[in-house]
């Protein structure tokens, strides 16, 4: 089997990790954010070239405002911090989900950190902000019906923040729970999952590495027989 071209990972566990070393939650966010840079390196060793992060649901508002605040304290900080490697690593930062009630400041940092990476090419990086796949797909067909366009498969996918994006063949969740979440529903479809016990702050290199060859040796058989 050859290597996957797109991976999408539930980034879950953090506040968990953080209460179980008698820190608190945000703490275990901000070690959260370390690994990222490590899956993106593991990422670009394993030549994929979509990784797709979950970082900021549509139901993550629910949430005391001090989490969330620090949350996008963190996003900031983290642009700020990686843009440079990702324009001299030919890395490119995509948004999706739908950003619009992001504060204003955050939403021109992302939108010039998408600008100044979009010729970039050797992996592509989706961040996935006030994401929700029902919110998704309803946005999807609402635009099809406004423009008369005919409901089909193609177009829905067209139409979803992931267009020209091929499906992922892997979705990994860390943090010990066997649930989607509202994560891509409708890209899944047939993506293999990897529901791993780790809290996402000690998931590391070697695991993501691990679960590239588990992929490869498993037969898909998209309904069909193989
Ligand atoms: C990170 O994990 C996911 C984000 C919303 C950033 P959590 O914050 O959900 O951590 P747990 O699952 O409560 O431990
Ligand atoms: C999913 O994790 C969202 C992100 C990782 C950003 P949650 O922690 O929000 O999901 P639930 O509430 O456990 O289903
Ligand atoms: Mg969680």
């Amino acid at each position: 089997m050859s290597s996957p071209k797109h991976v999408a990972v539930i980034m879950d566990g953090n506040g968990r990790w953080g209460l179980k070393k008698n820190r608190t939650r945000n703490y275990g966010h901000s070690e959260g954010v370390k690994v990222v840079e490590k899956i993106i390196e593991a990422a670009v060793e394993n030549q994929i070239k979509f990784l797709t992060l979950y970082a900021f649901s549509t139901d993550n508002w629910k949430r005391p405002n001090k989490e969330v605040k620090f949350l996008f304290h963190l996003l900031e900080k983290y642009i700020d911090n990686q843009l440079d490697k990702f324009i001299n690593k030919n890395i490119k930062l995509n948004i999706i989900g739908n950003i619009g009630k992001f504060p204003k400041f955050l939403k021109n940092k992302l939108k010039k950190a998408q600008n100044l990476t979009k010729n970039n090419n050797k992996i592509q990086i989706n961040i996935a902000l006030n994401y929700g796949s029902k919110e998704e797909i309803i946005q999807s067909f609402t635009k099809l019906i406004k423009l008369s366009i005919r409901i089909n498969e193609r177009n829905v996918s067209d139409n979803l923040y992931t267009k020209g994006i091929p499906d992922p063949e892997i979705l990994i969740r860390t943090g010990n729970r066997f649930r989607l979440s509202n994560f891509l529903l409708w890209q899944s479809s047939y993506t293999e999952i990897f529901f791993i016990k780790k809290l996402w702050p000690d998931f590391n290199k070697n695991d993501f590495k691990k679960i590239i060859l588990k992929f490869k040796r498993m037969r898909r058989n998209f309904g069909g027989i193989k």
